[in-house]
């Protein structure tokens, strides 16, 4: 991770690639050394419909010639025509739609709006989990925590449904909800009375890929609501399809109040969406609610979420990444039977991980190992991310999120490659 010609940039996260960038289309990155890399990670899981769509690049030409921003109080019919898109892909009462920059921004969107709703301040998170690290990060819990001082009084952790490695200790390779219940009694025990709103991401992605069991999320529902606490949904990285469904709240059967998109959404270009209630909407407007950014409701980025929805659902992405999840997890699961190193696969649709760890018996955490991993894949021409979900028995899990267009023979290719970078490894880490 050398970042070479880097040295005149900030360092905002451990290291850069060495190659640079010159092209990317489809699942395929071009590298100006000549040399080609399948992108498993979908840039920073934004590019849902495959690099440069040629209807997200037509999009964006029609903006340059249009219009490409406004200010915050003039709309477009691109942003009237995203919302109308966006919310017919939704069930009611989540009939009201804003278009911001980016996930983190959005969600504070989201919180801020219930609190004002609500009228209350407390906000709960689960461990492990990803939404940004914008003033309001004090809702992310795996990662950016220390050194920056005090985070935002009235945020709560809840310990996340990690079964592999549990964090109240009561079970093992199967989530019985028991850190649910734990931690609404620690919240029970530590508030001052006033719940306002609890954020999930439906799968904790940066967290270590870790799937909450069936009946996790109904249960979490029926607890904040014995609370009057209103439910974020955070499916930056989940929503338009990855999981298999459009949103991860189908999946699980159930109804957020508040449902934020992001990444997946632009198709590469920044923009984040907070999907509410017109009711919800309604009483934060009558309460005086104000949330404008330079870009709210910008024509550009909306034209481009447009065109990336209609992909999404023309060419029926949802049930191709289902289909493609499968395949992909068809591969990992044979890979975990040769190689000792893989402790856990997990994963739903085209968001999968291996959990990789020392041996299969004491499950520690292979750190250095999953660099070396990563760096042999790079070499071989896969570009895949080592996620590690906070501190204090942290995972080391290989995640995989390619773009939802991915071919299977790419998916075919890309296990190829991690079965060699495997074998490549000390022989002590495998079977
Ligand atoms: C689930 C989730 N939520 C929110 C965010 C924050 O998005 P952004 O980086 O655009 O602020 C991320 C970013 O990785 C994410 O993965």
């Amino acid at each position: 991770m050398g970042g070479r010609g880097s040295d005149r940039l900030i360092r905002y996260g451990g290291g850069f690639a060495d190659d640079l960038v010159v092209r990317a289309s489809g699942s395929w990155l071009e590298l100006d050394g000549g040399g080609r890399m399948l992108d498993f990670t979908a840039g920073q899981i934004c590019a849902t419909v495959g690099h440069n769509h040629p209807r997200v690049t037509a999009a964006i030409q029609r903006s340059l010639d249009e219009v490409i921003h406004l200010n915050s109080w003039m709309l477009s019919q691109p942003v009237l025509d995203l919302a109308d898109a966006l919310l017919g892909t939704v069930p009611a009462p989540l009939e009201r739609a804003m278009f911001l920059s980016t996930g983190g921004e959005s969600i504070e969107v989201a919180v801020r709006m219930a609190k004002l709703s609500t009228g209350r301040f407390e906000v709960a998170s689960l461990t492990r989990s990803w939404h940004g690290l914008t003033g309001g990060a004090a809702l992310t819990l795996s990662a950016g925590r220390r050194g920056y001082g005090p985070t935002l009084p009235g945020s709560f952790a809840l310990p996340a449904p990690y079964a592999y490695r549990c964090p109240v200790r009561a079970c093992n390779g199967q989530c019985d909800c028991t850190c649910l219940e734990a931690g609404f009694e620690l919240f029970d025990q530590a508030s001052v009375g006033s719940p306002a709103a609890l954020v999930a991401e439906p799968v904790l992605s940066a967290g270590g890929v870790i799937v909450p069991p069936p009946g996790y999320f109904a249960r979490l529902l029926e607890l904040c609501r014995e609370r009057e606490m209103l439910v974020v949904f955070d499916e930056c990285q989940t929503g338009l399809g990855r999981l298999g469904t459009m949103y991860g709240f189908e999946a699980f059967d159930v109804l957020p109040d508040f449902l934020v998109l992001s990444k997946t959404l632009g198709g590469g270009v920044p923009i984040g969406a907070v999907i509410t209630s017109a009711a919800i909407e309604a009483t934060c407007h009558e309460r005086g609610f104000v949330h404008v950014t330079s870009h709210v409701s910008d024509p550009m980025p909306a034209a481009a979420a447009l065109a990336v929805i209609e992909v999404v659902r023309e060419d029926g992405l949802p049930a191709r990444a289902a289909r493609a999840g499968e395949r992909l997890r068809g591969h990992l699961d044979e890979l975990a039977t040769r190689h000792e190193v893989v402790g856990e696969v997990r994963g739903m649709g085209l968001l999968c991980g291996l959990e990789l760890v020392e041996d299969r018996d004491s499950r520690r955490p292979a750190e250095a190992m999953g660099v070396a991993l990563t760096e042999e894949c790079e070499r071989r021409g896969l570009s895949i991310n080592l996620v590690r979900g906070g501190t204090g028995g942290a995972a080391n899990c290989l995640r995989m999120a390619p773009p939802l267009t991915i071919s299977d023979d790419d998916i075919d290719l890309a296990a190829e490659i991690l079965d060699s970078s495997l074998a490549a490894l000390p022989a002590t880490t495998r079977v």
